[in-house]
């Protein structure tokens, strides 16, 4: 195995990183100094200084989250909760798999392979994202066809690839303000409402809220529901993570 794959799944640092650390000759390989990140390493019988200390062989690790509102996916931020406060344990090395938004919620997945979120997250490897809505407005089968073929978000400048839309119900939102599931809306008994699944397979910044603005409909709740084939598990807590099984990685490619 590569040394700098064996340090990114030993939780020293992303493979961008650590290979930094390799060439400032902070790793050592049966104590000589090793400034070449692509070095063949034997992850059994070698063994891996960092700083002096052994590294020990964590192996890819693979996490789904169930995403609650209010925090942001990032690693740091200095005014809000971000997404990695929810985690227990060390989570060096380890990184999101795309975004969702602060006010996004649901499935959001963790890892320290960096093949792994390349397959997830490039347009080119298709791997679909179902999100659930809840909109103001309403769509018309034009305005479902113009998100289907794709609309242009972006002051214009991005085309979004084709998209599968579903709704599930709309009409006005006193009918349905027990299950919209946001704070009550002054004043907008007889507003249209709208809520239905939209499935992307592209990661454009605030993509959904943007593709339906783009058709007139303002987003009041989201929330991702799957990827490839794997769903959320609707019984892990919103906050709560666990391991993904063998299984589900294979759902997320079908
Ligand atoms: N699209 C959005 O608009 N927001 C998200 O968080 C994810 C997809």
């Amino acid at each position: 195995m590569r040394l700098d794959k064996f340090l990114a799944e030993s939780a020293i640092g992303r493979r961008k990183i650590v290979r930094t650390y390799i060439k400032k000759g902070l790793v050592k390989v049966n104590g000589n100094v090793i400034t070449e990140p692509a070095v063949d390493i034997n992850e059994h019988s070698d063994i891996i200084e960092y700083l002096n200390e052994k590294v020990i062989h964590k192996g890819k690790v693979y996490y789904m989250f169930n995403k609650p509102a209010g925090c942001i996916t990032a690693t740091k931020d200095n005014v809000h909760k971000t997404v990695f406060d929810y985690f227990d344990k060390n989570m060096s090395g380890v990184f999101h798999v795309g975004r969702l938004d602060k006010d996004t919620e649901g499935l959001l997945l963790f890892t320290n392979d960096g093949e792994f979120e390349h397959k997830v997250m490039y347009p080119e490897k298709h791997v679909d994202k179902t999100y659930f809505f809840w909109a103001l407005g309403c769509l018309s089968e034009e305005n479902k066809r113009q998100l289907e073929e794709g609309v242009y978000i972006g002051q214009g400048k991005i085309l979004t690839k084709p998209a599968k839309i579903d709704i599930y119900k709309s009409g006005v939102y006193k009918e349905f303000k027990d299950e919209i599931p946001i704070d009550d809306l002054e004043n907008k008994d007889c507003q249209p409402v709208i809520s239905g699944y939209l499935t992307i397979s592209e990661g454009q910044k605030h993509q959904v809220k943007r593709m339906l603005k783009a058709v007139g409909c303002y987003v009041i709740y989201l929330k991702r529901i799957s990827i490839g084939d794997l769903m959320l598990d609707e019984s892990l807590e919103k906050g709560n993570y666990r391991n993904l099984t063998e299984a589900e990685i294979k759902k997320i490619f079908k």
